[in-house]
């Protein structure tokens, strides 16, 4: 069986890391890729990175937590490239300074609303367009399989985002569309590097981390691709770990 990406997707959060980096190795497979990003410079710039190496894309705004926005992004996807073959529901935002009873509702929604309805806005508007042999993938976190101290909110979203994932999996299988989660452990991003500055957390993760080092955005990249891909034709409703070994 070959393992060749699908032709035409999406990736939310394509302007920076992981997203980025799943946009652009899509497009190295010869997908042509919609680059949907809440910062359009950000997606620009990932969209003429494809381009300049003789890639299709096309960079789209959208914030994934308002639902006329996710419509009108997945719509102007389809109007450009005819259909959707793949979706990467990645785009999210961190929240890994505070203890529960720090944070506010307003606070506590808003990353919910980001991380996780976000996530549910996306797979609403892109599962009707998928065909059978369709693939879904939502970027979770490994804090969507157990705790991140101080990140009880993301934590909850992320739980929500791979239950999200299994149903999604179970209820559109009988269609043959799959619906796969991937875990990223710490990545080296702008977001890690945001969480990270001012302290010692790198070197804190490489030390419990079994491979002794952060994972690169493109190690994750690779497992979003290949579950997009006829490779994995047979998985669904999985949630992959890209963490060095924390998860064992
Ligand atoms: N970096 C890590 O260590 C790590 C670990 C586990 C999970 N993750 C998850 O991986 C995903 C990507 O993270 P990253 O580290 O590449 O982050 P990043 O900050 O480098 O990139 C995230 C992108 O999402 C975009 N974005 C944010 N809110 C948005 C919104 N409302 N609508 C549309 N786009 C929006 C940002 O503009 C940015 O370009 C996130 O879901 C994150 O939770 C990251």
């Amino acid at each position: 069986m070959s393992g060749a990406v699908r032709r035409t997707g999406l990736v939310t959060g394509a302007g920076s890391g992981i997203g980025r980096a799943a946009a652009l190795e899509f497009a190295r497979g010869g997908a042509a890729v919609a680059v949907l990003d809440l910062d359009a410079d950000a997606a620009a710039e990932t969209a003429g990175l494809i381009g300049k190496s003789g890639g299709e894309a096309l960079a789209v705004t959208v914030d994934i937590a308002d639902e006329q926005s996710v419509k009108a992004a997945i719509g102007r996807t389809v109007e450009v490239y005819g259909g959707l073959d793949f979706a990467v529901n990645n785009a999210g935002m961190a929240s890994h300074d505070r203890q529960l009873d720090e944070l506010t509702l307003a606070e506590f929604d808003r990353v919910l609303g980001v991380n996780l309805s976000g996530t549910f806005l996306c797979l609403k508007h892109e599962l009707p367009l998928l065909d059978g042999g369709g693939a879904i993938v939502n970027v979770a976190s490994n804090g969507g399989l157990y705790a991140i101290p101080r990140a009880p909110a993301y934590v909850a979203a992320k739980h929500g985002v791979v239950g999200l994932t299994k149903v999604a999996a179970v209820d559109y299988a009988p269609r043959g569309i799959r619906v796969n989660a991937v875990c990223p452990g710490p990545t080296d991003t702008p977001a890690f590097d945001r969480i990270a500055a001012g302290t010692d957390l790198i070197a804190r993760q490489e030390a419990i981390t079994p491979l002794g080092r952060m994972a690169r955005p493109e190690e994750a990249a690779a497992a979003v691709v290949w579950l997009c891909s006829e490779a994995a034709a047979c998985v669904t409703g999985i949630a992959l770990s890209v963490d060095g070994g924390r998860r064992a």
